[in-house]
C-alpha cells in the first residue's frame, strides 16, 4: 500500500546544526511523499490488508476526517473495496474533496470527533463485512508503521542513527518506531527515539510528567492531527520500560509555524503543523538535545494534508507578526 520513501540528507538543516567543529547530519525520512499524503498509510494500509486476507471485509469505516481517514480511503481504493468516512463538522473542506477523490463516501456527523466516532462504530456493528479502522491504537497499525525503521536501516547501509525524531498524536507512529528499534537491537546500541508534541496537544508529555496516563481536557494547539486527548497505553508502558531511550519534548505553536515556513523555503515541501513539530526539534538540536551530541539524526517527515499556503499565511499572521 505504501511506498519506500527517500531518506534525504538535508544540506540546509545539517549546516544549521553544525558548529564549533561538530558536524551533524540531519536526514529527512520523506513520508510526506506517501500516496495518501502522510505516513498513516503504512499502519492503516497494513491493518486493512491483514483483515482483508483473514476476514471477509467489503467496507472500511473510519471516523477520521484527517490523515488516518485519507489513508483508509486511499487503501480501500487500491484494494477495490468501499470506504465510508464519518467526520465531525470541523473537517477541512479540502480534505473532504480529497477523501471523495479516493472514492470514499463522506458523512459529516456531530460537532466533535467522539460523536462521529460513535456513529462509525455503530455503523460497523450493524454491518458484518465492515472493518472499523481506528486512528492509532492497534498493534497492526504499529507493525505497519515500524517498516520505517527497516527502511532507514537499509538506506543507511546498516549504520544506525543516534536518534530518530517523530511527532506524537495518540502514539501510533512512535510505537511503530519503538517496536522497529527494539526488533533491530537499536536500543541496546543506545539509539534514542525523540517524541515531539505541541503545547496544548501534549497528552504523552503530560503523562510522562505526571508518571501516569493523563487525559487532556481540550486540544488548544493548531496541530489538530496531534490532538488525541489520551495516548495509547502501550506507549506509556514502553516509556516506563525504556526511559533511557525514549525522550518526550513539546514545542510551541509559534516555533512550529516558523519551522513550517523555513522547511517550505529550504525543501519546497508544505507540511502540517503536526509535522512541523518534529521538524522544530530537528532545526534546533542544540536547544533541545544539547550541544555536541547526536551526530546522525533522522527526522520522520510525517506530512499531512490539512494544510494550504493560505492556512500557513494565516498562522503567520497569528503567531509571527
Ligand atoms: C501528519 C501526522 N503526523 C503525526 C500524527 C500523529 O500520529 P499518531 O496519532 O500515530 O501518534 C498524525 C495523526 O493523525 C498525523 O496525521
Amino acid at each position: 500500500m505504501h511506498l519506500e520513501t527517500p531518506l534525504l540528507k538535508s544540506h540546509e538543516i545539517s549546516l544549521l546544526n553544525s558548529n564549533n567543529g561538530f558536524e551533524r547530519n540531519i536526514y529527512l525520512k520523506l513520508d510526506n511523499c506517501q500516496p495518501s499524503g502522510s505516513f498513516k498509510i503504512r499502519g492503516i494500509g497494513h491493518l486493512i490488508k491483514e483483515n482483508l486476507l483473514n476476514n471477509n471485509i467489503e467496507t472500511v469505516i473510519s471516523s477520521s476526517g484527517g490523515n488516518a481517514g485519507l489513508a483508509a480511503a486511499c487503501t480501500a481504493q487500491k484494494l477495490g473495496i468501499k470506504s465510508v468516512i464519518i467526520t465531525p463538522t470541523t473537517v477541512f473542506p479540502s480534505v473532504v474533496d480529497k477523501l471523495k477523490s479516493y472514492g470514499a463516501e463522506v458523512i459529516i456527523h456531530g460537532d466533535i470527533w467522539d460523536e462521529a466516532d460513535k456513529q462509525a462504530r455503530d455503523l460497523c456493528n450493524k454491518n458484518k463485512s465492515a472493518l472499523y479502522v481506528p486512528p492509532f491504537d492497534n498493534e497492526l497499525i504499529w507493525k505497519g508503521n515500524s517498516s520505517i525503521i527497516e527502511e532507514i536501516k537499509c538506506q543507511m547501509n546498516d549504520e544506525i542513527p543516534d536518534c530518530v525524531i517523530a511527532s506524537v498524536g495518540g502514539g501510533g507512529l512512535i510505537l511503530g518506531l519503538i517496536e522497529g528499534a527494539i526488533r533491530n537491537g537499536w536500543f541496546e546500541r543506545d539509539v534514542k527515539i525523540i517524541a515531539v508534541e505541541t503545547v496544548g496537544a501534549d497528552c504523552f508529555y503530560q503523562s510522562v510528567r505526571a508518571g501516569k496516563i493523563v487525559s487532556l481536557d481540550s486540544i488548544t494547539s493548531i496541530a489538530k492531527s496531534l490532538g488525541a486527548r489520551t495516548c495509547a497505553t502501550k506507549l506509556f508502558e514502553y516509556y516506563q520500560k525504556y526511559q533511557d531511550n525514549i525522550y518526550s519534548f513539546t514545542v510551541s505553536d509559534k516555533e512550529v509555524v516558523e519551522t513550517m515556513e523555513k522547511f517550505l523555503n529550504d525543501h519546497r515541501f508544505l507540511v502540517e503543523p503536526s509535522c512541523g513539530a518534529s521538524l522544530a526539534v530537528a532545526y534546533n538540536m542544540d536547544k533541545y538535545l544539547g550541544k555536541g551530541k547526536y551526530k546522525n539524526v533522522v527526522v520522520e517527515v510525517c506530512g499531512g494534508s490539512a494544510i494550504t499556503l493560505e492556512n500557513l499565511l494565516n498562522y503567520k499572521k497569528i503567531f509571527l507578526i
